[in-house]
């Protein structure tokens, strides 16, 4: 198949945009967004020029380095997954592609496709992790953990902070991510005791660094994890749970 891909180039943050035409043959419908872009690459260095700044690293959906912004939806067209599960097949032949970064005022634009993620960064040095001597391997094997609590844990723990969910929301909200966190250590035994804690500093600073939900629903719908929706009610609630228990 052929495709002509409209890809952002930007030299550096402080840096004036724009989008530069490519056009690219003999692709099959079997490749990744990101074996277009490594396509692309190669066509660029063979003729002495820039290649395209792009992050990746599992290529696998696991590890949330991908994601680029493809047609206007953050990661592409299929829904549920993350920019390397992207395959052309879901390009008509022949079609224009339009590949720009990530868009959210909380992401700056380091360079062409790449984008400062480091605000999800701070929302977790800020709560999303344990703190507390949790004990040995023994110790955890003999604190008995219920299914569903297990089961919660895990599926939120599902989220790989690609940072989709705040490009797709119109405010720029990380409820999605945050909620994500939030639920996925809250009703663990072993870090009980952070839980007011870490509820107020991470919605401290998701106030600091990302927009308000209004809950427009958009961050699910990108999300190459199928964290649902009810990860946002958890940021008000888990606060709100917090002020009572103080
Ligand atoms: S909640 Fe989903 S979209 Fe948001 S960072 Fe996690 S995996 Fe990515
Ligand atoms: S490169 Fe790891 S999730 Fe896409």
């Amino acid at each position: 198949m052929r495709l002509t891909v409209q890809v952002w180039r930007q030299a550096g943050p402080a840096e004036p945009g724009r989008f530069e035409q490519h056009e690219l043959a003999a692709l099959s419908p079997q490749l990744s967004i990101l074996d277009l872009l490594d396509r692309l690459n190669e066509s660029l260095v063979d003729a002495g020029r820039e290649p395209v700044a792009v992050e990746s690293d599992c290529r696998e959906g696991v590890c949330g380095a991908c994601g680029v912004t493809v047609d206007g939806r953050p990661h592409g067209p299929q829904g549920g997954l993350p920019t390397c599960l992207q395959g052309l097949a879901s390009f008509a032949d022949g079609a224009t592609v339009s590949i720009e970064p990530l868009r959210s005022a909380a992401f700056p634009v380091v360079r062409d496709l790449v984008v400062d993620r480091s605000a999800l960064d701070r929302l977790i040095q800020a709560g999303g992790h344990v703190a507390v001597d949790a004990g040995t391997a023994a110790d955890a094997n003999a604190l008995p953990v219920p299914t569903d609590v297990a089961e919660q844990a895990l599926d939120f723990a599902a989220c790989i902070g690609c940072g989709a969910c705040v490009a797709a929301c119109p405010n720029g909200a990380a409820h999605l991510f945050a909620g994500a966190k939030l639920l996925h250590l809250a009703d663990l035994p072993n870090p009980a005791q952070e839980r007011s804690r870490r509820a107020l500093e991470m919605t401290a600073q998701l106030e600091a660094d990302f927009g308000p939900c209004s809950l427009y629903g958009e961050c699910a719908q990108v999300c190459p994890a199928g964290i649902p929706l009810r990860a946002v009610a958890a940021v008000p609630r888990e606060r709100l749970r917090s002020r009572f228990r103080r």
